[in-house]
């Protein structure tokens, strides 16, 4: 490799490791497992020893020893916090209140729009008016005990405002409102806002940082996450972060969202001054057209504005679907971009058979990530924009997380563009493929035996998310596909060990590995089991719903579909998907197969009872093979990780263990053998 694409390899490293630190240590989400980052920042070092000139203070590399400890206390809450569907378009906001108005239609809707602000939310719990405990958002219902850090925070007070005032404050508001603010201070009050650092001083600490040869925050909600989620109090102190809250947690009866941000503010909280009442699309777009005028002079980070149907009661009437509250939605300022070129489009198959473009692009960075490939989501997406191969192409992120192509730089076009062809067949299995018209062009693979399409939904079904089978990759499940020795996911539990040994190059152990692995899968929480089926439009968070409502599957099928409907929070056209789903005579006979392969359901609250605890393994274990143990612990809600940290809460030891062992005795890690940890998970 020459110099320059040393320098360039060394880039794109650099920009993966800290998008996948971010996204684990920050995000709180694993995009790629903690071996596989290790790889990564492994082949870094390597090149930076290599080319020693080539390394920078900000390389990932230098990082050692400063890692800060997430060993939280875990706050469950009752009232999960939410997050925000989002919006880029007027377009979107009439389609938004199109949805809501099909839910009430005869009602009269006001907003309320406000700042969003682009830092960490968190939730304050007052009892009887004093700070008691600060928690991040966490999975929405289990946050982090941050209380010390929260408390560094000077805006936010560490007791209300004194009750006298407050009544004189309120005394021309209703009984029911004095009775639900006098029990703030005979009670619990709980109130949600954004934490964020202002811009000058984010400068200020990079200015520092940098001075030290320190790694620099890449943005200002990096830093405030960064702070907030720190052991040590004094750190985030030292960042002095401010705050705005936004919401007052329950008090149903507070009639409408400005009522409590009046409330609010005269309870001492700071609110944000901007925030107002609209009451068309127009006043929603015009505050947003204010809101993108006064950006850059704010002095703190946004990236859009909130719009929330004012009214109370209506906005619980609309409820929730997935994660985000119907009655709200997150209408984003822009979206961050970049350009490259795209080299070709490459057709993948998803589970459901849709034939999905993806294009290879130059290697771009964005936002910090190196970006080679972008969806185009669907081929009426493809046609709307006019990509051709060879085009200068605008790249952005929808959300935080997928790239996709936005638009083409028309100007850029040499005439040397190719035109992309519409498939007329799967590129898969060759068979004819259905054209569907859904708003946009859709194109899919309706064949129940294209390969592609199969792998996938196998891939799906061994997954981490769904039964976890780890000792079947990818490629075994590939080759049992290819030999013809499983035609659906539930053969895969009626393998025989002779059935390994056909296949290309396996031997007894890795037979045996791969057999138990199965075999230590049968057990299933029910909202796994239920993303196994591949029904239409049903992913974790309706999973999670059903399984709330139904113990198994099969009183899921005796349902009827009114029933299914009534359900909160499950949308008609989900809850038909999955009453025809349990109607099909294929899935039932599936479903059959699952249950005589002996799938059993497990307690939804086993899995958790080892939540947060990180465990490492070492040496060989008396009966448990590494495969079966790892999953106990994840079936447990725990995490295993494969190298030495603080962050370790127990390492398990087996006969003859590596150097490992010395090292966590170092850190004084619990150790424990693996019959400590039978014990353990025995007696929970
Ligand atoms: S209202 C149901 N108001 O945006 C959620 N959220 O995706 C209601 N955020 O993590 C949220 N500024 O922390 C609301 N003025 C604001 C906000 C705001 C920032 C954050 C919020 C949440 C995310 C929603």
């Amino acid at each position: 490799m020459d110099k320059k694409s040393v320098k360039n390899k060394i880039k794109r490293l650099r920009a993966a490791i800290n998008h996948y630190r971010y996204v684990y240590h920050v995000l709180d989400r694993e995009e790629i497992s903690s071996e596989a980052l290790d790889s990564l920042k492994k082949e870094l070092f390597d090149l930076e020893t290599r080319f020693p000139s080539l390394i920078t203070a900000d390389s990932p590399t230098q990082r050692i020893g400063s890692r800060p400890l997430k060993k939280f206390k875990k706050i469950k809450r009752d009232t999960p916090m939410l997050s925000l569907n989002d919006a880029f378009s007027s377009g979107d906001i009439i389609s938004w209140i199109k949805r809501i108005k099909k839910i009430i239609p005869d009602e009269q809707l006001d907003f309320y729009c406000e700042y969003k602000i682009d830092g960490l939310a968190f939730q304050v719990d007052y009892i009887d008016g004093v700070f008691a405990i600060g928690s991040t958002r966490g999975d929405g219902i289990i946050g982090e005990d941050v209380t010390e850090n929260l408390k560094t925070i000077e805006s936010l007070p560490l007791k209300i405002r004194e009750k006298r005032a407050v009544m004189e404050d309120i005394r021309d508001m209703s009984r029911e409102i004095k009775d639900i603010v006098a029990q703030f201070y005979n009670g619990k009050l709980s109130i949600r806002g954004e934490a964020f650092i202002s811009r000058d001083n984010f400068k200020k600490i990079n200015e520092t940082r940098k001075k030290n040869g320190l790694t620099l925050f890449a943005n200002t909600r990096n830093i405030t996450a960064g702070s907030i989620r720190q052991l040590d109090s004094k750190v985030a102190a030292a960042r002095k972060l401010d705050a705005f809250i936004y919401d007052l947690v329950g008090c149903d009866k507070i009639i409408s969202h400005s009522y409590r941000h009046k409330l609010l503010k005269i309870l001492g909280f700071k609110i944000n001054p901007y925030s107002r009442e609209c009451h068309s699309i127009d006043e929603i777009v015009s505050f947003r057209e204010e809101c993108k005028e006064r950006r850059d002079s704010l002095g703190y980070d946004i990236d859009g504005i909130v719009v929330l149907v004012n009214n109370n009661n209506l906005f619980n009437r609309l409820g929730v679907v997935g994660k985000a509250p119907r009655g709200a939605i997150a209408f984003k300022l822009g979206l961050k971009q970049t350009t490259t070129r795209v080299k070709n489009i490459e057709v993948q198959i998803g589970r459901t058979g849709i034939l999905t473009p993806v294009a290879n692009l130059d290697p771009v960075d964005l936002g910090g990530v190196t970006i080679s490939r972008a969806t185009l989501h669907n081929y009426g997406e493809l046609e709307r924009l006019g990509v051709m191969i060879g085009d200068t192409v605008i790249i952005g992120r929808a959300g935080d997380v997928i790239p996709d192509i936005i638009g083409v730089v028309h100007k850029m076009r040499d005439g040397k563009e190719k035109k992309i062809i519409i498939p007329s067949r799967c590129p898969s299995c060759g068979e004819g493929i259905n054209r569907e018209e859904k708003g946009s062009l859709i194109i899919r693979c309706n064949n129940p035996n294209c390969l592609d399409k199969k792998k996938r939904i196998f891939t799906h079904f061994i997954s981490r998310k769904i039964f976890d089978i780890s000792g079947l990759g990818g490629r075994v499940i590939e080759k049992l596909i290819d030999n013809n020795k499983v035609s659906d996911p539930a053969d895969i539990f009626s393998l025989k060990i002779e059935d390994f040994l056909d296949l290309d190059g396996f031997a007894n152990k890795m037979a045996e590995n791969a057999l138990n692995s199965i075999l230590s899968s049968k057990k299933i929480e029910m909202n796994r089991f239920i993303q196994s089926f591949n029904i239409k439009n049903v992913g974790k968070e309706t999973a999670t719903l059903l399984a709330s409502n139904f113990k198994n599957p099969e009183d899921i099928m005796s349902t009827s579909l009114e029933e299914l409907i009534s359900i909160k929070d499950i949308g008609e056209i989900t809850a038909r998907n999955i009453y025809e789903w349990f109607r099909n005579k294929d899935n039932i006979k599936f479903l059959r197969k699952l249950r005589e392969a002996g799938i059993e359901i497990i307690d939804e609250k086993k899995g958790t009872t080892l939540a947060g605890k990180k465990f490492l393994i070492t040496g060989t274990l008396p009966s448990l093979s590494r495969d079966v143990i790892k999953k106990k612990i994840r079936l447990m809600g725990g995490k295993v990780l494969e190298s030495v940290s603080s962050k370790i809460d127990y390492i398990i030891v087996g006969k003859n263990p590596g150097s490992k062992l010395n090292r966590a005795k170092r850190l004084k890690i619990e150790e424990l053998s693996e019959a400590d940890f039978l014990k353990m998970i025995d007696s929970k």
